[in-house]
């Protein structure tokens, strides 16, 4: 079954979140951000379960394996669908995390599901080779961060449409592709490097598709979702 969208929630503040939210009447698969927790706290989560919504909290944890254990184990407590830390933290840290989530997660409640950032889709190939020193193509980096989280036991990646056949070809179809950069034919991409419309992303073997701005900067935010939802679920 195709899964519904994740609209980037990266708002501010609840009052600017939820007046969004409210254009919409069904439940939502959300994606909270930096920009939204750090500024509302944890009790944002909990304003998005009251309203149905589901969340893939999107903070990618990356810091030692002590710390991304204890933090990992605080947010299982909250029912989320996605959460995800940034491979390049390594192999330890993806393990302890994986751990943490564990350690967290209630009784009779469902773990959720562990991915790691590959490379951002806003860095190009050439950035990754001159900023991170990283000699080798984007291709060729995204699949070894996507290998060494298998390996640590993870459930998928983030990583850019352009990448999910591979991924999928090497990793499995079960190892979940998160694909942020999408963007409708017409859209500006914005500080996105590496983007694709939901139609192509869906051709290329995406698992989910996270939406931002194609959607939250529209002018019809309900209509730009609707339209996302047609050519990601092939019917357009
Ligand atoms: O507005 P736009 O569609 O570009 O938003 C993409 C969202 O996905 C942002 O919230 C961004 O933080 C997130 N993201 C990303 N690239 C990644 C991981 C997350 O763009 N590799």
């Amino acid at each position: 079954m195709t899964q519904k969208p994740f609209i980037a929630l990266d708002f501010p503040s609840w009052e600017m979140t939820s007046n969004f939210l409210d254009q919409f009447s069904e439940s939502l698969h959300v994606k909270v951000g930096m920009e939204l927790y750090l500024q509302n706290g944890p009790v944002i989560l909990e304003k998005l379960l009251n309203k149905n919504h589901r969340i893939f909290l999107d903070l990618k944890l990356h810091d030692i394996p002590n710390t991304v254990y204890g933090a990992m184990k605080g947010l299982a407590g909250f029912d989320l669908e996605l959460i995800n830390v940034h491979a390049a933290g390594g192999s330890i840290m993806m393990e302890k995390a994986l751990e943490g989530l564990y350690a967290g997660t209630p009784a009779n409640h469902e773990r959720a599901s562990l991915i790691a950032v590959t490379q951002l889709t806003s860095t190009s190939e050439e950035q990754m080779q001159i900023e991170q020193l990283i000699p080798k193509t984007i291709d060729e980096s995204v699949l070894h961060y996507a290998t060494i989280a298998k390996q640590a036991g993870l459930d998928g990646v983030v990583c850019s449409p352009r990448e999910a056949s591979m991924i999928k070809e090497y990793c499995g179809n079960d190892f979940l592709r998160v694909t942020p950069g999408i963007r409708l034919a017409e859209d500006d991409a914005g500080d996105q490097k590496r983007v694709t419309t939901p139609h192509l992303a869906r051709e290329l073997g995406s698992s989910y598709i996270v939406v931002g701005r194609s959607i939250t900067g529209a002018d019809h935010p309900l209509h730009a979702y609707e339209r996302i939802v047609k050519e990601w679920e092939g019917k357009a």
